[in-house]
């Protein structure tokens, strides 16, 4: 970070980070918890929270890192705008793919005698390719692009980074049931 003589901030915006990417998650997982227990209503409940928290960690990044990840900005192999941007417009595709499965599933599984779990098994897959990419994603930058970043945003940018990092964190924590 150009203005900071901490490394300390440094390494709490990739903590940040990871904090949001493990409650991510975790919303993920809640959403096929409620769909096994075949509790359609709060399966969608909990897509839309992940989605509502992807768009805003995506948004916030988009804003924050992709004029640094410029191809001018020389950042590391990997993490290039070129490559971080498209991998953000896919997530999005991906989770409205996967709402509109389980959206479907929700209204199926409302007529009476509908074979539910065959069916559901069946729509697995689009909710799991946003899992698989963004598990993909938070490595890329986890190892490659939050690194980069910390030794070049300023204080400013970082501490506005990671505020939206922890309302999207706070928000899934507390659209998750606890176990
Ligand atoms: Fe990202
Ligand atoms: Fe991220």
């Amino acid at each position: 970070m150009s203005d900071m003589t901490s490394e300390n901030l440094g390494a709490a915006l990739v903590a940040c980070h990871d904090r949001a990417h493990a409650a991510l998650e975790a919303t993920f997982f809640g959403a096929l918890e409620a769909l096994t227990a075949l509790d359609l209503g709060r399966a969608v409940s909990q897509w839309e929270t992940l989605m509502a928290a992807t768009a805003s960690h995506l948004d916030a990044e988009d804003a924050a890192l992709l004029d640094l990840l410029d191809d001018a900005q020389a950042p590391p192999r990997g993490a290039s705008a070129r490559i971080v941007a498209p991998e953000h417009s896919r997530l999005g595709e991906l989770l409205a793919a996967g709402q509109a499965a389980l959206g479907a599933l929700h209204a199926f599984a409302e007529a009476p005698g509908s074979p539910v779990r065959r069916v559901m098994v069946r729509r697995l897959e689009p909710l799991l390719r946003v899992h698989h990419l963004l598990t993909h994603h938070h490595v890329r930058e986890r190892e490659l692009v939050y690194p980069f970043a910390a030794r070049r945003l300023t204080a400013a940018e970082a501490a506005r980074l990671m505020r939206v990092l922890e309302a999207t964190t706070a928000a899934c924590e507390a659209a998750i049931a606890p176990i």
